[in-house]
């Protein structure tokens, strides 16, 4: 007889008012295998995980741990059953140390009655050096987020979990620092711990997992082996449907026009980037690659304001625009779609279509200073639409919604600015497939039709299949630009790692 599953979920619906974020769903998980779990945004990934590690309770189904029914009724009652959560936000506490962060899982466990809180640092070190050289007596607040997600990662490493889920992991993470993590979860599998893996990235999921399972619109869909199948039938089974093109057309060498609509000259802030020149010219989409922590983010943000600069000029169609502060760059039509959605890019608390229309309150403000409720909804309803964000309504919190629903919202934000400039910095970070290339049809369509789109992004296929032309940052400045005939990831490697050479980027042309 077959040893009994590690995990067995049956029948289990879970509503939220009127959104059924979870009907009838089933899921195994056998002990020591990594099984994916994948589905579009709003699928209902997260809040199945919710449910296995006690955050939510569902409205019907049954958990069974061994074989044996148990109800979760909190997270401390899954941490006692040996389910380990890392969740899809980061979710630390900015002012205390990565090792405070680390023990507020573990203290549940020890139950000593002192703690011994140099004996803490140094098992939290401990547990860290497996994944990265971040010291655990630095503040949360002062890392970036890559080492943020890496907290959330150890942190639940110190649990001795038997079941750990990890949901989007990598998100935030360098390649390295993936890797790292891929050599951690093959170590917990080979020692019998059993792992459920989400993610939208099928090659991380085809490298790592023995099984997986799909969801579409809260209902299980299939498990399979992964030996049995291959990404596409993956992606069919998410999406219900054939995704043929992935990427939209490029930019033809007949329709590249001459016009500049943002001119970079010069800049830098003394510190994190220096010299930083480029041209955004009208109808391309110019991408910005780079090693992760390399200055991309630093510059965006010199560029609209968000950081203060030492040196250099902004110009926009020609005129120089003095942007000391972010309002100066918005008032002039340069916006900033931030890599922290949650740091900077929606209010969770708000509504969806307060978010949409949050930048630009006065379009919407009529004389007696009252917002204008309609015109509101209209334009949130419309780019709700046209981003296909899954919600109950465009009244409904920020926070109800799925992660990729929120970056959705987060574009949507930025866009009913009507920009003449947008930077978006990691724009499809946590979004699926099929989403992601509704996202980049509508960039394409916004470069034709005149707005300057920059996209800042760590996903190769993304910076390789979307972008006209590329600029590779290294240590805060621009190591080359690459043409559309020179554009290869090994190129832009090259680049990012100081070991080619290309030609500089071109300010003179
Ligand atoms: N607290 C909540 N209140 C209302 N609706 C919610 C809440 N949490 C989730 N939902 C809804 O449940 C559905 C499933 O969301 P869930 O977060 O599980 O999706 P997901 O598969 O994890 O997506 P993603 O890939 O974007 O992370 C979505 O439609 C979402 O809006
Ligand atoms: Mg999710």
């Amino acid at each position: 007889m077959m040893a009994e599953p590690v995990l067995t979920i049956r029948g289990v619906t879970k509503h939220f008012g009127a959104v059924k974020a979870l009907t009838d769903v089933d899921f195994t998980l056998e002990r020591g295998e990594v099984h994916a779990l994948c589905g579009e945004n709003g699928a209902g990934k997260s809040t199945l995980m919710n449910i296995i590690a006690g955050v939510l309770q569902p409205n019907e189904g049954e958990i069974r741990i061994d074989g044996k029914a148990v109800r979760i009724s909190s997270p401390a009652a899954a941490q006692s059953l040996g389910i380990g959560l890392v969740h899809q936000e980061i979710a630390l506490c900015p002012d205390a140390t990565v090792a405070e962060n680390m023990f507020m899982a573990a203290t549940n466990r020890r139950r000593a009655p002192v703690m011994n809180y140099r004996a803490l640092e140094r098992d939290a070190q401990a547990v860290m050096n497996r994944l990265a050289a971040i010291d655990v007596r630095r503040k949360v607040a002062d890392l970036p987020i890559s080492s943020q997600q890496l907290v959330e990662i150890a942190k639940a490493l110190t649990l001795d979990c038997r079941v750990l889920i990890l949901d989007e992991p990598t998100a935030a993470l360098t390649e390295t620092e993936a890797q790292q993590l891929f050599s951690i979860i093959r170590d917990l599998k080979a020692n019998g711990i059993s792992i459920i893996y989400i993610s939208h990235r099928m090659a991380e999921i085809f490298s790592l997992c023995d099984r997986v399972t799909v969801f579409r619109d809260g209902r299980y869909v299939c498990t399979d082996r992964i030996a049995d199948v291959t990404p596409d039938d993956v992606v069919r089974r998410m999406v219900g449907r054939e995704i043929t093109q992935l990427y939209p057309d490029k930019l033809g060498a007949d329709e590249m026009s001459g016009e500049t609509i943002l001119e970079v000259d010069g800049i830098g802030d003394g510190a994190r980037f220096h010299d930083v020149s480029f041209r955004l010219r009208k109808g391309e989409i110019l991408g910005i690659g780079g090693l992760i922590g390399s200055g991309r983010t630093e510059i965006a943000e010199g560029i609209c304001g968000l950081r203060p600069r030492t040196a250099g000029a902004v110009r926009l169609h020609g005129q120089a625009r003095p942007i000391r502060v972010y309002s100066d760059a918005v008032k002039a039509g340069i916006v900033y779609l931030s890599e922290d959605r949650k740091g900077s890019g929606v209010f969770l608390e708000m509504s969806i279509a307060q978010n949409i229309s949050v930048l630009d309150l006065k379009v919407f403000t009529n004389r007696a200073g009252l917002l204008n409720g309609r015109a509101e909804a209209a334009l949130a309803e419309d780019f709700a639409r046209r981003l296909a964000v899954r919600m109950g309504g465009i009244e409904a919190p920020v926070k109800s919604l799925s992660g990729g629903n929120q970056q959705k919202v987060a574009i949507a934000k930025q866009l009913a600015v009507k920009p003449k400039v947008i930077l978006m910095d990691e724009p499809t970070r946590g979004i699926d497939v099929g989403a992601k290339t509704e996202i980049h049809r509508l960039l394409r369509e916004l470069a034709r039709s005149g707005i300057g789109i920059v996209v800042i992004s760590s996903e190769m296929p993304e910076l390789l299949g979307l972008c006209d032309r590329l600029l590779v940052v290294r240590e805060g400045r621009i190591a080359g630009e690459l043409g559309p005939e020179e554009m290869s990831e090994e190129a832009v490697i090259r680049l990012a790692s100081g070991m080619g050479t290309a030609r500089a980027a071109d300010h003179a042309a």
